[in-house]
């Protein structure tokens, strides 16, 4: 049996690419493997929520895990501020990452240049914050999409480097995962690149089926192919990648021969996409509405994720704290 851990952070609510490039993966793995599944509360810190929205956002973000379909019976869910150790190895792990490595991540430049006026140390030292998370629990899988790559890299290197400095294999090296394929990325359908919180293009698992024409109609597109059997710029080829994750192949297949043959009208391919994440997220949408209101219920996940996950954390950060030489009289 594997330790898997991973998490999101609470910035706002669950949008697809959350869900097909890792939730999908926290559900299939909760069962077979010891599973630990968070809500990255500390890290939305970066981007300074007032309490209210923190709170708010938490409550959201759990009240989606388990829409989607996560146990808390199988799997240990928690928030990552129920859980202080996780600050304690972040201080530890921070002692061995350098300046320049922090410096030189891609998410770290991205927010310089986004959020000028915003580059707060939370920022640099966010890979190992969320190293801290990952082998707080010595996980050895990491369910992550395509974006979380260098930061899973930069998680082996910190704890590849503990070992080495203090001469132990005491930390496993996490791997990014995927049921055994490449990452994923879903994008957006703004033109290019990911879809995200950030990047305020997100369709969200709770939109109403209102929202969620008004976005998909609204994609970028061109003006059709010309030749017979083109290839596919990125605007359309996002398009297609999200029919890939929730319409029936017979459905992608369709409108792929209409491309080819130059016969495609975007529009019916956008309805045929908007339905179709319509029939997806519909009954999660459902459940949302009807576990976020139920405070008991959340409180009773919560309270249980936090021991557990803390029953874990303390095992982890009092081996550590001998094998750097704190140590009682
Ligand atoms: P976050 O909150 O941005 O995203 C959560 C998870 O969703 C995946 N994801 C995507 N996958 C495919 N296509 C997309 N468009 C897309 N957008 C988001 C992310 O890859 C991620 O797996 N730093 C993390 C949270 C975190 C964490 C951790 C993750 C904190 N500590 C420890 C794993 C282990 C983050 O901001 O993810």
């Amino acid at each position: 049996m594997e330790t898997v851990v991973s998490g999101i952070r609470s910035t706002g609510n669950l949008h697809l690419g959350n869900y097909f490039g890792a939730l999908k993966n926290f559900i299939k793995m909760q069962h077979e493997n010891n599973c630990f599944f968070f809500i990255a509360d500390y890290h939305s810190l970066t981007t300074h929520p007032t309490p209210g929205d923190l709170h708010g956002s938490v409550k959201q973000v759990l009240a989606e895990y388990l829409a989607c379909g996560l146990d808390p019976e199988a799997a240990t869910l928690y928030l990552q501020s129920d859980v202080p150790e996780v600050t304690e190895l972040y201080l530890l792990l921070n002692m061995n990452a350098y300046v320049g490595e922090l410096e030189r991540t891609t998410s770290f430049k991205d927010k310089v240049r986004k959020q000028p006026e915003n580059v707060n140390a939370g920022l640099l030292t966010y890979p190992v914050l969320m190293a801290a998370d990952i082998i707080i629990h010595n996980a050895s899988k990491v369910p992550v999409g395509k974006d979380q790559e260098q930061n899973l890299e930069m998680a082996r290197k910190f704890a590849r480097r503990f070992n080495n400095l203090y001469k132990v294999k005491y930390f496993t090296e996490p791997q990014p995962y995927n049921f055994g394929q490449v990452l994923i990325k879903i994008p957006g359908l703004d033109g290019t690149g990911k879809m995200g919180k950030s990047e305020g293009n997100g369709i969200y698992l709770v939109d109403d089926p209102k929202d969620i024409r008004k976005k998909v109609m609204r994609a970028v597109t061109d003006s059709g192919p010309t030749e017979m059997n083109s290839e596919m710029p990125e605007p359309i080829q996002n398009l297609f990648t999200l029919m890939d994750v929730v319409s029936e192949k017979s459905t992608i297949d369709f409108f792929k021969e209409k491309y080819a043959n130059c016969e495609i009208r975007y529009g019916d391919l956008k309805k045929q996409l908007a339905e179709d994440i319509i029939n997806f997220t519909s009954p999660i949408r459902e459940k949302i509405l009807e576990i976020s209101a139920n405070n008991n219920y959340l409180r009773k996940v919560a309270n249980m994720g936090a021991e557990k996950a803390r029953e874990s954390a303390s095992k982890t950060i009092k081996e550590v704290r001998e094998i750097i030489g704190f140590k009682p009289f």
